[in-house]
């Protein structure tokens, strides 16, 4: 095991996004904790609908928790071998509770006016409840972005990572204690940590297969 010595020149984001690819075999070597912070703050610097960031992500480091996960994972082993996986799962109720505060913080940053924080406080409630069943969709999109904010973010860092969609949502949310919770979904699961071996890109339909120009079916031409 090793430890890596801090990157001084990330990836800009195209070479980021072109070099990514899902890894499915990690070195045992620990992500540094200040790399590890870096990554947690670029993952949260996601955009959300409203700013609810109605996220919850759990680090996994502990090497049982991360078995616990690996066979709630149909023994997909990149969990077990990653120094750190992240679980993105979503609260649907989380904006009643940081509604208040998520105002004050952008009314702080100078970012939102005080109409705007009022438009939010009478807007939101009525919006997220009009929603239903839908807030799910609503909070797992919002998960999904910040997962690839991380992404992007763990490749510029020189780390690697692999979105995860193999698991049963029950067995995950016993492992990180939440077993039961109704209004909490699990978005996805991305190990991160240093690749053992490198994985070639799989590519791409063409363009015009799921690309359109104006209305569906007009093929981009690439
Ligand atoms: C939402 C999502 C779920 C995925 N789930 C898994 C998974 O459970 N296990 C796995 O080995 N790879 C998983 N993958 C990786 C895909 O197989 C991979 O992204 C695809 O083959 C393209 O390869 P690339 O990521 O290297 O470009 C998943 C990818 C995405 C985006």
């Amino acid at each position: 095991m090793t430890v890596s010595a801090p990157v001084t020149h990330p990836l800009d984001v195209p070479t980021a996004i072109q070099q990514r690819r899902s890894i499915k075999t990690f070195k045992p070597d620990p992500i540094p904790p200040e790399l590890l912070q870096q990554l947690i703050e670029l993952t949260v610097a996601a955009p959300s609908s409203f700013n609810l960031q109605d996220w919850q992500i759990i680090v996994v480091q502990d090497p049982d928790q991360r078995a616990a996960l690996t066979a709630a994972s149909w023994n997909q082993s990149q969990i077990a071998q990653a120094p750190a996986t992240f679980v993105f799962a979503t609260q649907t109720t989380s904006w009643s509770r940081d509604l208040e505060e998520i105002c004050d913080i952008g009314l702080a940053t100078g970012a939102w006016t005080e109409a705007t924080a009022g438009y939010f406080k009478s807007s939101v409630p009525k919006f997220q409840e009009s929603l239903g069943e839908k807030q799910r969709e609503y909070g797992i999109k919002d998960a999904m972005i910040a997962a690839t904010h991380l992404v992007l973010a763990a490749e510029s860092l020189g780390l690697s990572t692999c979105f995860m969609n193999g698991w049963i949502e029950d067995q995950v949310k016993a492992v990180i204690g939440a077993a039961g919770q109704e209004d909490l979904a699990i978005a996805v699961l991305v190990p991160v940590g240093y690749a053992a071996e490198p994985r070639k890109n799989p590519g791409r339909l063409p363009l015009a297969r799921n690309v359109s120009v104006n209305r569906l079916g007009t093929a981009y031409p690439g």
